[in-house]
């Protein structure tokens, strides 16, 4: 048996050190950082894969402000790699699948298509793929005849104003323009469609000037997975799906399995980035680098819904688990992500401070409207649910997936949960929470005269207070209105 001399401190237990700063203005501060090798975040922050915090209406609002969501896993394969699709489809520079109608189809179909999938317009193509023309919904809006066929109402190829293939933004932007048109269905050198561009995407990309995209303009988005051999399975869905980073979720990684699987992940997708986690220990961090991942996980018992210090004694206050796996992560040069316990802007500064690059939010994200569920009204003021996902009911939830049959008294007494269920105040959209949060962390930036995270990991100097000084930095001796 062993003690460590020195208590575990966790945010409260410190601040940092004003230090002199020749930043003027917050705008001068960058908050990006490395997710994973390659994939950058203007802000550093990652929504957490709990089904309470990230399906994909958050994953899109997240990677649209310039962090990222990781999809949860507590579903079928089929239907997290179709979350993965979702975001992945919300919004590129160009549509690599735009929905195809064959010519004789009736417009009621073609009308049912475009609602089906949200579009304003389907290309019209033969059964070799090769364009014939356009059905937008100025065509089928008040049309006297449904089931007249899509070609009789069709724009034809021949008025249809094309591009090819690769195309570029600002030329797309330009011949939309010129031709006052929405929509500009890309062909290769034999006509066949192979893309489209859209006004509305365009517009998209102005509005989201910090967005995380891939390459190809699409929003990026993560996906968690478990493990058991069948999670390879979600893996590989996931991957074919177009997912731009995996990882693994399991509550101690540090374990055997954990990194075996790790090991089984990168040896299947080795081009596809790899979170490995969790972690506590500068040991966890060594051994998650030699598995080959590329960013670890912080966190053991650090989340507001967390009840595994209480239920099995184990964790390290997260502000040391962080400052520890740090140095080892930052020697061997592994992104790190700080996980859990997070409440306000001042935390976010810390735990960057302290080595972390980026940080991972649950509850503080699951009272937003793009949080999974709805908004609950008790004693006149309106909440969201937040669960931990070794909670009671996410546990029996879980053994529902993929079962038709009820589940029996024993499954739910054979639980011995880890986490709670609980209520967050509703908080509106997840971009205003951000830009509250962001603000707090660039103003934190400044007071360390840091201008990038980099720079604040180098000029972070922590001092420790006591109860008197938690006291101090709070609203005190009024009452707060
Ligand atoms: P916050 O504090 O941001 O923490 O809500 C989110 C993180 O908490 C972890 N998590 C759990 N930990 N039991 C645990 O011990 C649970 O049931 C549980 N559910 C989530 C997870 O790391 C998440 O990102």
């Amino acid at each position: 048996m062993k003690i460590r001399p020195e208590p575990g401190l966790t945010f409260d237990d410190v601040l940092l050190v004003p230090k002199r700063s020749s930043i003027q203005s917050r705008t001068a501060v960058n908050t990006a950082s490395e997710l994973v090798p390659g994939i950058r975040l203007a802000l550093p922050i990652i929504s957490a894969n709990m089904d309470t915090v990230t399906e994909a209406e958050m994953a899109i609002a997240m990677a649209r402000a310039g962090g990222i969501g990781i999809l949860h896993r507590f579903m079928s394969i089929a239907a997290q790699a179709d979350l993965v699709r979702q975001v992945k489809r919300s919004e590129s520079f160009v549509v690599e699948n735009p929905v195809t109608v064959p010519p004789d189809i009736p417009l009621r179909e073609a009308r049912r298509q475009m609602q089906e999938f949200g579009v304003g317009g389907v290309v019209v193509v033969d059964e070799n793929g090769k364009l014939l023309g356009m059905v937008t919904s100025r065509d089928v809006l008040l049309s006297p005849d449904d089931d007249v066929p899509v070609h009789k109402v069709m724009t034809p190829r021949a008025r249809l104003v094309v591009a090819s293939h690769e195309e570029h933004l600002e030329s797309a932007r330009d011949i939309l323009y010129r031709h006052r048109i929405e929509k500009l269905p890309l062909v290769d050198a034999e006509d066949h469609l192979v893309g489209l561009i859209t006004a509305k995407d365009i517009v998209k990309l102005q509005k989201y000037p910090q967005a995380t995209k891939d390459a190809k303009g699409r929003l990026r988005v993560g996906a968690a997975i478990g493990v058991r051999p069948e999670d390879l399975e979600r893996a590989a869905a996931c991957v074919e799906a177009g997912v731009d980073v995996l990882v693994l979720d399991v509550a101690h990684g540090h374990a055997d399995h954990a990194l075996e699987m790790l090991r089984k992940i990168k040896r299947e997708f080795p081009e596809v980035p790899l979170i490995g986690g969790n972690v506590a220990t500068p040991e966890g961090v060594r051994d998650m680098a030699e598995t080959g991942v590329d960013a670890v996980k912080v966190g053991v018992g650090a989340g507001s819904i967390c009840i595994t210090r209480i239920v099995t004694g184990f964790g390290v206050p997260q502000l040391s688990a962080i400052l520890e796996c740090a140095r080892e992560a930052q020697r061997i040069g592994l992104p790190l992500i700080a996980d859990g316990g997070i409440r306000t802007s001042g935390d976010i500064t810390k735990a960057l401070a302290a080595g972390a690059s980026t940080v991972m939010l649950g509850s503080l994200l699951a009272g937003t409207d793009e949080s999974p569920g709805v908004a609950v009204v008790r004693q006149g003021r309106r909440y969201k649910v937040v669960r931990g996902m070794a909670s009671l009911t996410a546990n029996v939830a879980r053994k529902r997936i993929g079962r038709d049959e009820e589940l029996s008294q024993e499954d739910w007494e054979k639980v011995v949960p880890e986490g709670v269920e609980a209520m967050v105040p509703y908080r509106g959209a997840v971009r205003d929470i951000l830009y509250q949060l962001v603000g707090g962390l660039r103003s934190g930036m400044s007071y360390a005269g840091a201008r990038t995270i980099p720079e604040l990991w180098e000029r972070a100097e922590f001092i420790r207070i006591t109860p008197a000084g938690q006291r101090e930095s709070a609203p005190h001796d009024v009452n707060v209105m």
